[in-house]
């Protein structure tokens, strides 16, 4: 969901639009604007896309030149057109993200007051909360101020008052926002509110981002941003990078397929800046807060798709730097109160920097006096900020809500990571780390190579797409790089698909096979490549449908009759997973483009998830 705020000097309404149509994206399931039109508050909202909320103003426009805007996924309440934002009461209208945990609470004390609300939200407390303090005669700014410290919970807001045409007031206390400066003319300046800097890119270069408990009071005359004590303060303008990627689809039908095409350029633009050629070794640009010799144990938090790729690190450091790994799903680590040493190291990866529970875990860990080091893809993020040190995957913005480039960065990252940690801990010879460099150099070539089997690829697609369930299997990495291939089909495809560890086969899932079962096996021809032989032959005896990811020197010992056979270039069993992303996300691309499915905005889900 995003934020969006325009304080402008023409209709603001067509820009409001186009700003949320940039963080689109983020995944929403209703959409809404509000304007003052000479002073009183207007505002439409609409279920659904974007696209009926822009058709409702077409037929009937709004005017105004300051307003809000929001697209909403819900939390509290179905998405529907009551329940979309902005929120209004006579006197204000509020767009907000996050959650406002104790809502209930406040809800009753106000209808103690005889206040009646139209909407199951959260928000709409937060509209009469800062209502009834200006009925108690507070201005504008004192009623939000006065309202603040009584939310509860992560979110960021965004405000407009009815008769105050020069008047925008945003707040941020746990999910982001930022200020963007447009032009100014004849001492009138246009200025924007929005809680990605994507949204705002097409208006301005100029961005300050709010800090935790920020709240700021916008007008054409700028921005006064207050602190969490209410203190004056002032936070540092920056130029936005966002418009130096290309946002736009380019010559793919999909974001998603522009991502997973991109991955080549940017897995190598995110190997340059960690490896050094010259030397053949991984040279991070910055020094590490924490020795990797002194740990006796990394623990790893991270949400979906990063949590696979933690899933597959957590191999490279056991074996390269015979680490011990502990990693779970942030929501359970969060909770779990997990025993962590003093000075040990917790490691999160997030593409977004924002998701809720990997912050949560990433809090949690420092509260126990952890080092904390971020793997994260948004640098200005909540969780590249809180972390005591971040290694950022260089993928750019990534659009498509399944996560593809990010994942291959990742585990870019995570690799190279894993190679300075077996240096440090003396468990790598120079010679295997200059192997292994050599051998990820070659990843990049490797993924454009793995990216031509698309046209088999959309083929046995048509296939996966006749399936009720489909399994994934694999052993070693390729066991986490299974339960991801499963997770990027069921989302964007709706096919239920489970990942299993392939020697786990005969505990259970082999019960579900039969020839309407397609099974994906993930096998490059590497040290336990005999062993999953060993399980897809099982799955044949029984009937099962096999479609073999791997390599032509495996798919040859195999010997199996399979369904399809998508024959990957040969390489390094260390890389191989970054390689075999390709594929597997193809597949499930193919699988949901030919069902007819949102690729890029899947029903239900969401990009950056900022809620628990
Ligand atoms: C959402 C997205 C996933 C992503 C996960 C974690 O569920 O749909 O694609 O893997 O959040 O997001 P993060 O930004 O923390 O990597």
């Amino acid at each position: 969901c995003g934020i969006v705020g325009i304080v402008g000097r023409a209709f603001v309404a067509d820009h409001l639009i186009e700003a949320l149509r940039r963080l689109e994206y983020r995944g929403y399931d209703s959409a809404g604007i509000a304007t003052l039109e000479r002073g009183r508050l207007v505002r439409r909202r609409a279920e659904g896309k974007l696209a009926n909320l822009a058709m409702s103003l077409r037929d009937e426009p709004l005017g105004g030149s300051i307003g809000i805007g929001h697209t909403r996924w819900a939390t509290h309440g179905r998405p529907n057109e009551t329940n979309a934002h902005p929120h209004a009461t006579a006197r204000l209208a509020v767009v907000h993200n996050g959650i406002i945990e104790n809502f209930r609470e406040l809800k009753a004390e106000l209808q103690g007051f005889g206040i009646r609300f139209e909407s199951e939200t959260d928000t709409e407390v937060v509209a009469q909360l800062v209502s009834r303090e200006m009925d108690q005669g507070l201005g504008p700014e004192e009623a939000v101020a006065a309202c603040l410290p009584r939310l509860h919970g992560a979110f960021a807001l965004g405000f407009i008052f009815s008769g105050y045409d020069d008047l925008l007031v945003g707040a941020r206390h746990g999910a982001p926002l930022a200020i963007g400066f447009g032009e100014v003319e004849a001492g009138i300046g246009e200025i924007y509110l929005g809680s990605d800097a994507l949204a705002l890119a097409p208006f301005t270069e100029e961005i300050t981002y709010l800090e935790e408990g920020d709240w700021a009071v916008l007008s054409r005359a700028g921005a006064v941003i207050h602190d969490i004590d209410g203190g004056l303060v002032e936070r540092p303008r920056q130029r936005i990078v966002a418009q130096a990627y290309q946002v736009e689809k380019g010559n793919h039908r999909h974001f998603m397929a522009k991502e997973i095409h991109e991955q080549p350029e940017v897995v190598g633009r995110t190997l340059a800046h960690y490896v050094d050629l010259a030397r053949s070794r991984i040279a991070l640009p910055d020094a590490l807060p924490f020795e990797f010799a002194r740990l006796s144990r990394l623990s790893i938090a991270a949400c979906g798709t990063a949590y696979y790729a933690g899933l597959v690190a957590k191999y490279w450091f056991e074996t390269l730097a015979r680490l011990p790994v502990e990693i779970d799903v942030a929501s359970e680590a969060r909770y779990r109160e997990p025993p962590l040493d003093r000075d040990g190291l917790t490691l999160v990866i997030s593409q977004s920097g924002e998701t809720a529970d990997t912050l949560a875990s990433l809090r949690y860990a420092k509260a126990q006096g952890q080092h904390t080091l971020a793997v994260v893809n948004v640098p200005t993020s909540t969780i590249a900020r809180e972390a005591s040190a971040i290694v950022p995957t260089l993928a750019g913005p990534e659009i498509g809500v399944a996560s593809t480039k990010a994942f291959s960065c990742q585990l870019t990252v995570l690799l190279c990571l894993a190679i300075v940690a077996g240096r440090a801990r003396g468990t790598l010879s120079a010679e295997r780390e200059r192997e292994l460099v050599d051998a990820l150099i070659t990843v990049p070539g490797l993924m454009a190579e793995a990216t031509k089997r698309e046209g088999e690829i959309e083929v046995l697609a048509r296939e996966v797409s006749k399936a009720r369930d489909v399994l994934y299997l694999g052993r070693g990495t390729s066991y986490p790089m299974a339960l991801e291939g499963a997770l990027k089909l069921k989302e964007i495809s709706y096919i239920h698909a489970e990942g299993y560890a392939a020697g786990e086969l005969k505990h259970g899932p082999i019960a579900l096979i039969d020839e309407s079962v397609p099974v994906i096996v993930i096998a490059p021809h590497d040290a336990i490549f005999e062993k999953t032989v060993s399980n897809m032959q099982e799955v044949a005896a029984r009937g099962g449908r096999i479609i073999l990811i791997g390599d032509a020197k495996g798919a040859a010992a195999a010997g199996l009759e399979t369904l399809a056979t998508v024959t990957m270039p040969d390489c390094d069993a260390v890389v191989a997973p970054i390689v075999y992303a390709v594929p597997i996300q193809l597949i499930a691309y193919h699988t949901a483009v030919f069902m007819g499915k949102d690729v890029d905005q899947p029903r239900n889900l969401a990009k950056s998830v900022t809620v628990e």
